[in-house]
């Protein structure tokens, strides 16, 4: 049986959808009435197996905002997976329900088990520490906006590279983008996993230096990645407290970027990145957030053939 289209990895969209999308993105920022009535009699359902507010809450508002209307399970607690349903039923059942699916579980896999199962579209929206397409979807229209494009950017990417899966998606959206080069920046424990460094850098040829000295990378950044060292991935919470407040990105450290470097985080924040920097014309974590919404906007637009 054909199934229809689904996003579980940031790869399964082109350069080509990417911007696309973007241009999306911004015609809805430009004109919403445009777009209050494109999903009409359509419904997206969320189901959410890990915390979430902006991932979550930014994809019910875009539903909301092309008039479309929303069902959510945002606690598996609350449903037939504590009696042991599997991802591969519930995907059946609320294919039933809804027209696109969004899900958030805390397994490896699970997104794509359930997309081979349901007959209408899911977006992936995090599936444990692997990755987190829609999150780059928010971090690409941001750089973009805050820098004109992607091509020879030094994108510094700082903290919890290892189960961070927001780092993982959006180096393989950025890795083919031209003369793009990474510096990570992260305690020995937390580098990024092989996988990527293998399948993504390595095999596309793209320039990589690691580091655990912030200060040391932070004059050659024009993008500035920072993340939450990721307490729910880790085995112990000695580790974790160890290791959580490695970078703290303060007023005084940014001293020593570039002027017009772009501040980046998926958020929440954790203490990465000290509230006295949030005045800083640099600062664009909260403009991020706010782009989440009108890519994915975009994309329930795309994937439902509504035009995007
Ligand atoms: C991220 C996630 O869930 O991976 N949050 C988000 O979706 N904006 C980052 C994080 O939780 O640290």
């Amino acid at each position: 049986m054909s199934r229809p289209r689904s996003v579980i990895d940031i790869l399964d969209l082109s350069t080509d959808e990417l911007d696309a999308l973007m241009r999306v993105a911004e015609d809805i920022i430009a004109y919403p009435d445009k777009y209050a009535e494109v999903c009409h009699g359509k419904k997206l359902a969320t189901l959410f197996f890990e915390p979430s507010t902006r991932t979550r809450m930014s994809f019910e508002a875009a539903m909301y905002e092309l008039g479309g209307h929303v069902i959510s399970m945002t606690d598996g607690a609350s449903s037939s997976a504590s009696k042991g349903e599997s991802v591969s039923d519930t995907a059946k059942i609320v294919s039933c329900y809804a027209d696109i699916i969004a899900m958030r579980h805390p397994k490896e896999g699970a997104a794509l088990v359930a997309a081979q199962s349901a007959t209408v579209p899911v977006v992936n929206a995090g599936d444990g520490g692997h990755c987190h397409p829609t999150q780059t979807l928010a971090d690409l229209l941001t750089i973009y906006r805050e820098k004109g494009g992607f091509s020879n950017l030094t994108v510094g990417l700082c903290g919890d590279l290892k189960f961070g899966r927001t780092v993982h998606s959006l180096v393989g959206a950025l890795s083919r983008y031209e003369g793009i080069k990474f510096i990570l920046i992260s305690p020995e424990e937390l580098r990024l996993p092989d996988y990527v460094k293998n399948d993504v850098l390595d095999r596309g040829g793209i320039q990589y230096a690691e580091t655990s000295s912030l200060d040391d990378a932070i004059g050659s950044l024009d993008v500035l990645y920072m993340t939450r060292v990721q307490r729910e991935r880790f085995f112990n919470e000695e580790d974790y407290l160890r290791l959580k407040d490695s970078y703290i990105l303060t007023p005084d450290k940014l001293r020593g970027a570039k002027s017009d470097m772009a501040i980046l985080h998926p958020l929440p924040r954790v203490n990465e990145i000290s509230v006295a920097v949030d005045d800083d014309p640099r600062a664009c974590y909260f403009r991020q957030a706010a782009n989440g919404k009108y890519m994915r906007m975009a994309l329930i637009m795309m994937l439902l053939g509504l035009g995007a």
